[in-house]
């Protein structure tokens, strides 16, 4: 009962922050979409990307999806491993991408490299997020679901 619980509060949690990350990156598709992107509110938004993205990973990581999968359906633990790996790339591409708004609200860098950057972290992200939610749903339905 107790980890039902748990569980539930863990699933809302994780749909809150895909709602959050959604919502962000609708924000930062529309800034792109303008001639000259306001850099300050590029910043603000690439920021709570980074800050949201951080955090979720982090929760994935620990007590989410990828430790159950790999304890309980261990004939997926190789893509939920390739996942993880995934995790560290983005939060790399995350900080390079913080440092380049830095650069383009400081008039160092042209806006485009920046929308280059960003529009290829949003494709990864989610296709990864889209592969995360593949994973669970084979984990759930074909090994842990049936354990009960
Ligand atoms: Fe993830």
């Amino acid at each position: 009962m107790i980890q039902e619980a748990l569980n539930h509060q863990f699933f809302e949690m994780m749909r809150r922050e895909h709602r959050e990350l959604t919502d962000v990156i609708g924000t930062l598709r529309e800034q792109l979409q303008e001639k000259v992107p306001a850099a300050e509110a590029l910043r603000l938004s690439i920021t709570k990307l980074a800050d949201l993205a951080l955090g979720h990973f982090e929760h994935e990581e620990h007590g989410g999806y990828l430790c159950e999968v790999i304890e309980q359906a261990p004939r997926l633990s190789e893509r939920a491993e390739t996942l993880k790996a995934q995790h560290a790339t983005m939060r790399d591409d995350l900080s390079q991408l913080v440092e380049l708004v830095d650069q383009v609200a400081a008039g160092q860098m042209s806006v485009n490299k920046l929308r280059e950057n960003l529009n290829a972290f949003l494709r990864s992200l989610l296709d990864h997020e889209s592969a995360e939610n593949e994973l669970v749903q084979e984990a759930y339905t074909d090994d842990i679901g049936s354990k009960d």
